[in-house]
C-alpha cells in the first residue's frame, strides 16, 4: 500500500528551498545508513532549528533495507516533535526524506509510494537528451504528487552509488535553461569542482600551506554566477560538499587509520556558495570520518571495551557537535526556525 510523505509529517521540499533562496541560506542534506547517524542528524537539526534533508542512497538501501530506512524516518519525525514540545519550541522545523542518487524511474517511483519528500534522478552519465527523458519521466508521476524531482547537469568525480566517475565535467552553463524548461525539474545538482568522497583533489592539483596541509583549487564561482544568471530564482544542489575535517583526518591516522592527503572542500567556500542560489548541500563524508575517528580512538584508548553503546554513543556525540557546527558555520541553516537550544 502506498503512502503519501505528507501523512507522515514530513515536509515539501520546495517549500524549504523557496524559504533557504529568501534567507540566503542553503538546507543540509545529511546521510545516513543506521540508527546512531539518524539521532544524531536529528537532535542536532532540531537543537539548532535548522531544517534537514535525509538522504537515502542506494548503498544505503542494500545496507540497512529501504522499508526500514523509511520508518526510522518516520520515527525521527516523532522524535524531534518531541524534543521540541520538550523545550516548548513555537515552530516545528521541517524535515523531509530524499532518494539520493536515484538511478531508475522504477527506483523514483517506489520511493515516492514509499514516503519520500523528494527524490533525485541522476541522469549525469547518460547522454544529453537520455538525461532529459529520465529527468522529465520522473517529474510527470513525481510532481501531481507534490513530489519535488532533483535532476544533475554536468559530472562529479568520484563515486556515486554504483556509477564510478573518473573525471569530472563540469556544468555548461549554456546548456541549464534547456535542460531544466525541458525536464521541468524543481533543483539542479551542478559540477563545479566538488566530489564524492574522501579524496577529492589529488595532491599535485593543491597547494600546501605553512602547516604542511594541502590546500585545494577554489571551486568554480565562476560557473555558479553563470547558471545563476542563466535560471535566476532556481534551486542549485551541492553534491560532494563534505570539507573532509583534518582533525578527524588526524585522529584517524593517530588511531592506526590509514587516510594519507584526504583532502575536501573548504568551509569557506561552502559557506559563500550556501549565500547563492544553492539551497541544498550534501554531507556525508564527513560524517563516516568524524564518527570512524571516534570509533579508532575509544578502540585503542579503551581495549577491554566491548559494548557497543561505548563506542557508537561517543561516536553519536561527536556527530551532533559536527553537524551543529555546520548548520551554524557553513549552510548558515541554524536558528531559522525559532531560537536554537
Ligand atoms: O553520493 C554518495 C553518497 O555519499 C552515498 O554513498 O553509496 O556509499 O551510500 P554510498
Ligand atoms: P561527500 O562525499 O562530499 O560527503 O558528498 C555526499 C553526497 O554528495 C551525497 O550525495
Ligand atoms: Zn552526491
Amino acid at each position: 500500500m502506498s503512502v503519501s510523505y505528507k501523512n507522515i509529517g514530513l515536509a515539501n521540499t520546495n517549500d524549504m528551498f523557496r524559504r533557504a533562496f529568501a534567507g540566503r541560506y542553503a538546507v543540509p542534506a545529511y546521510n545516513f545508513n543506521n540508527m546512531e547517524q539518524l539521532q544524531a542528524i536529528i537532535t542536532a537539526c532540531a537543537e539548532s532549528r535548522s531544517p534537514v534533508i535525509l538522504q537515502i542512497s542506494s548503498g544505503a538501501r542494500k545496507y540497512a533495507n529501504q522499508t526500514l530506512l523509511r520508518y526510522m524516518a518516520e520515527g525521527a519525525v516523532r522524535m524531534a516533535r518531541e524534543m521540541e514540545k520538550a523545550k516548548g519550541a513555537d515552530q516545528a522545523i521541517p524535515i523531509t526524506l530524499h532518494l539520493d542518487h536515484g538511478d531508475t524511474f522504477e527506483l523514483a517511483k517506489s520511493c515516492i509510494e514509499n514516503g519520500f519528500s523528494s527524490v533525485m534522478i541522476d541522469g549525469s552519465h547518460l547522454p544529453y537528451e537520455e538525461n532529459i527523458a529520465l529527468t522529465r519521466q520522473v517529474v510527470e508521476y513525481a510532481r501531481p504528487l507534490g513530489v519535488s524531482v532533483e535532476g544533475e547537469l554536468g559530472r562529479l568525480a568520484g563515486i556515486e552509488d554504483d556509477v564510478k566517475a573518473e573525471q569530472s565535467s563540469y556544468t555548461q552553463p549554456e546548456q541549464v535553461v534547456d535542460f531544466v524548461r525541458r525536464s521541468t525539474v524543481d533543483s539542479l545538482a551542478i559540477s563545479i569542482g566538488t566530489s564524492h568522497g574522501a579524496y577529492k583533489f589529488k595532491p599535485e592539483q593543491c597547494t600546501r600551506d605553512a602547516r604542511g596541509i594541502l590546500v585545494p583549487p577554489p571551486l568554480r564561482f565562476d560557473i555558479l554566477a553563470e547558471v545563476e544568471k542563466q535560471i535566476p530564482g532556481f534551486p542549485i544542489v551541492l553534491h560532494g560538499a563534505s570539507s573532509v575535517i583534518q582533525d578527524a583526518v588526524a585522529t584517524i591516522n593517530k588511531y592506526g587509520g590509514k587516510m594519507k592527503d584526504a583532502i575536501g572542500v573548504p568551509e569557506d567556500q561552502l559557506r559563500q556558495a550556501a549565500r547563492s542560489a544553492v539551497c541544498k548541500i550534501n554531507i556525508d563524508t564527513d560524517g563516516r570520518m568524524v564518527m570512524t575517528a571516534t570509533i579508532r580512538q575509544v578502540f585503542a584508548e579503551q581495549p577491554g571495551e566491548f559494548d557497543p553503546r561505548k563506542y557508537l554513543g561517543p561516536a553519536r556525540t561527536a556527530l551532533i557537535e559536527m553537524y551543529k557546527r555546520k548548520n551554524r558555520e557553513v549552510l548558515g541553516s541554524a536558528g531559522r526556525y525559532g531560537q536554537e537550544f
